[in-house]
């Protein structure tokens, strides 16, 4: 990874945390341990990808950084309930995440569930709090297309279709649909709000647009060879979930270097998309690379 991209990631990620700590300060009464599950889930681990897709985002168009971190923090809530609840023994059925064990195996399933409930909630309270935009109807817009991005059109959708792909033969279009929604939808809305917070009129968001759709179908491309290729100990999960699962992925469908090849191209071509910004897009651009490159 290039020395700028690595220190903004390890900046962002010092953010998160701070702002998860402050948000879920332990308690002293009978809620201690979801607020406990809570924290072993969200603070210290991941690459905080979504909230410094804000960040970089955000910057391009002047936004304060408190206001980007933010909208990265619900963001990144709703992308952790998603993987407490994907690891669930009724999903995934997975005993690791980012190198620990999971919520469900470290406390029990209860707690994992309402954990993710909890976290699900959290993301919409941040983002409605005039902490994160003075304008109330920049609020609105990031309340409504994070909803858009998670439920049923979106984020939540794509795991029902995830499950259905272990005994079911899809095509391309449709693996590639199942994609969009299930991991898609949130990347894109993360690139998105660094756009509603600078107040870009929809319009002028169709470049950026084009690019999340590329970035977010060779992310999840790359997190499909990963399974089938990556070392469990770097990314800190189980690996070889999808093969064993029988499901239809963009490498059972490909093959490993087919699927390879084409997660570099969508990149080339997300990249291609940025070609209307100087060098402000740099680390963008960088962050696009890695997404194909990346180990984790
Ligand atoms: C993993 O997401 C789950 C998918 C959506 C494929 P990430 O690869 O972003 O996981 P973390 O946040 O770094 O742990
Ligand atoms: C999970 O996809 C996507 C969401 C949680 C929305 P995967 O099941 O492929 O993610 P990993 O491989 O467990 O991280
Ligand atoms: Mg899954
Ligand atoms: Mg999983
Ligand atoms: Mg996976």
């Amino acid at each position: 990874m290039k020395g700028g991209l690595a220190l903004e990631m390890q900046r962002v990620a010092n953010d998160i945390d701070a702002l998860f700590d402050a948000y879920l300060a332990p308690v002293d009464d009978a809620r201690a341990r979801l607020i406990e599950a809570m924290r072993h889930a969200a603070i210290g681990g991941g690459k905080r990808l979504r909230p410094l897709l804000v960040c970089l985002v955000a910057n391009l168009f002047g936004v304060a950084r408190e206001s980007a971190l933010r909208a990265g923090l619900a963001i990144e809530s709703i992308h952790v309930y998603s993987l407490i609840h994907d690891d669930l023994p009724a999903m995934d059925d997975d005993d690791m995440r980012r190198g620990r064990p999971t919520v469900h195996k470290a406390y029990d399933e209860a707690t994992a569930i309402l954990a993710g409930d909890a976290f699900q909630t959290l993301a919409f309270e941040v983002l409605a709090d005039p902490a994160t935009h003075s304008d109330p109807f920049v609020r609105v817009e990031l309340v409504s297309e994070l909803a858009k991005a998670s439920g049923m059109a979106g984020m939540v959708g794509g795991q029902m279709m995830d499950i259905v792909a272990e005994t079911t033969t899809f095509e391309l279009a449709t693996v590639t649909r199942l994609q969009q929604l299930k991991t898609g939808a949130l990347i894109a809305f993360a690139i998105e709000a660094g756009a509603i917070l600078g107040k870009v009129a929809p319009e002028g968001r169709m470049r950026l647009r084009n690019f999340a759709h590329d970035l977010g179908l060779a992310f999840q491309i790359a997190d499909d060879l990963l399974d089938v290729e990556g070392d469990p100990a770097l990314a800190g999960k189980a690996l070889g979930k999808d093969a064993e699962a029988g499901k239809a992925t963009f490498v059972s469908l490909l093959g490993v270097e087919r699927a390879r090849s084409q997660a570099q191209l969508l990149v080339e071509q997300a990249i291609g998309h940025l070609s209307n910004f100087g060098s402000e897009a740099d680390l963008l651009r960088d962050i696009a690379r890695y997404t194909v490159n990346r180990d984790r």
